[in-house]
């Protein structure tokens, strides 16, 4: 295994993290873990070197957003073997109303993972509206007062909005490290390759989640793009393109990987043998444009995101729907692309409640028919 430096923390985490949101897992449901075979899933993992472990206290529930069993199985999985490892969680943001809430969540992990300290502890899935908020709630002095009582060895955050909404939460505390969404199709998505850059400079460890989109890189990988991996000289699954070009980023400290299954576990470990920085040469880079622009060509709606029609008088989130339709044109990840759709967006923001009013029509600049593709987008989820 290959060990990075996180940022200035001092301490050395193998390249290769184990992403406990998507162990394995019986009859169909997520807060059912197969805990036997995810038991020697994380043994092998401990004995093939790697050292980070990566939850979050949603992980793995029945009703989402709420309590999981990730980290009550981490726990229970680590037990006597916890030294060897970090255990990095997450504060669950959506659920905290006051200071004394954030005390509350983190008293309550260090139980459900039976241990006195969260190595890297995040705060969750942070937006820009989000961080306001919790900026008023003093997630500041709570960061504080964790890391000098010990009960958290090193502050972080994860980050999903916007590019622009990245630099202000880096630079409103002291961070140790950032947890990004970073793959080949997101070089310019939510923190993307700039966030990173940024980020890295300053010292930061950068820990990546959803290095394969979720598994939309290296599963259901479409003809086009598997002609353009076979056409490589050196062969390679799907999955080992995807992670060899983040770990080609020297700013990069730890790519999780949420490993479902114990070949894949196996083949990560083996694809991270040669996880080195700038070990791609420009010819392979070029290859990975390529299925990049393969995968793009997918698209079905070409919105770029430019807000020009937003606000709907209505409350649809146009871009947001047309995102999730794209999504599922491309990676045919419908599991994932319906969450967003049903959990994520609300009621009044899906495609189906718009009123076909026009009045987005005139701003887009792509002039495309908002409405009848929104009926498309309707007919796709909601059918
Ligand atoms: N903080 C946050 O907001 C946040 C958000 C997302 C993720 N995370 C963390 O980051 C971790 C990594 O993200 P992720 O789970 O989305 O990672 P990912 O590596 O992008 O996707 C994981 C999925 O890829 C597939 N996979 C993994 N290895 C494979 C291989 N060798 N060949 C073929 N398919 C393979 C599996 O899909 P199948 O199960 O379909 O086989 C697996 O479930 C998560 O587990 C979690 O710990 C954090
Ligand atoms: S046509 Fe539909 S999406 Fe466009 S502004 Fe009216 S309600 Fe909103
Ligand atoms: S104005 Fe057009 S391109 Fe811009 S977000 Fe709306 S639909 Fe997409």
């Amino acid at each position: 295994m290959l060990y990075r430096s996180v940022g200035q923390t001092g301490k050395q985490a193998s390249i290769l993290g184990f992403g406990c949101m998507r162990l394995p897992i019986r009859q169909g449901k997520a807060h059912l873990i197969d805990e036997a075979r995810a038991q020697a899933m994380v043994d092998c993992a401990i004995r093939n070197g790697i050292n980070y472990f990566d939850t979050a206290y949603v992980y793995h529930s029945e009703i989402p957003f709420q309590a999981g069993t990730s980290e009550l199985f981490l726990g229970r999985a680590l037990k006597h073997q916890r030294a060897k490892v970090f255990v990095a969680t997450k504060l669950p943001t959506w659920l905290v109303q006051s200071r004394t809430d954030m005390d509350r969540y983190l008293n309550l992990q260090l139980d459900r993972l039976q241990t006195d300290h969260i190595d890297f502890y995040l705060v969750h899935s942070l937006t820009g509206g989000l961080w306001t908020k919790l900026s008023q709630l003093d997630v500041r002095g709570f960061l504080d007062a964790a890391l000098a009582d010990g009960r958290i060895r090193h502050a972080g955050f994860s980050f999903h909005d916007d590019g622009p909404q990245f630099k202000p939460i880096v630079d409103a505390y002291d961070w140790a490290f950032c947890q990004i969404q970073y793959n080949f199709m997101d070089e310019d998505y939510q923190a993307g390759r700039a966030g990173l850059d940024y980020a890295a400079g300053k010292g930061l460890g950068v820990i990546v989640m959803e290095p394969l989109r979720g598994g939309g890189l290296a599963t259901r990988v479409p003809e086009e793009v598997q002609t353009c991996w076979d056409s490589a000289p050196v062969k390679r699954r799907p999955a080992a393109w995807a992670l060899r070009f983040v770990w080609n980023h020297p700013g990069v400290s730890v790519v999780l990987s949420g490993m479902s299954e114990p070949w894949q576990l196996e083949e990560n470990l083996r694809t991270a043998e040669e996880g080195l920085p700038n070990s791609l040469s420009a010819a392979e880079l070029r290859l990975v444009q390529e299925a990049r622009n393969s995968f793009l060509a997918r698209t079905q709606i070409h919105c770029t995101s430019c807000n020009y029609c937003m606000p709907c008088p209505s409350g649809v989130s146009i871009p947001d729907n047309f995102e999730q339709y794209n999504n599922l044109a491309v990676y045919r990840d419908r599991d994932a692309a319906a969450f967003y759709y049903f959990h994520i967006l609300g009621p009044e923001q899906r495609a189906s409640h718009c009123t076909e009013c026009g009045h987005c029509l005139e701003l887009c600049p792509q002039h495309i028919p908002i409405p009848e593709r929104l009926k498309d987008v309707t007919r796709e989820f909601e059918g």
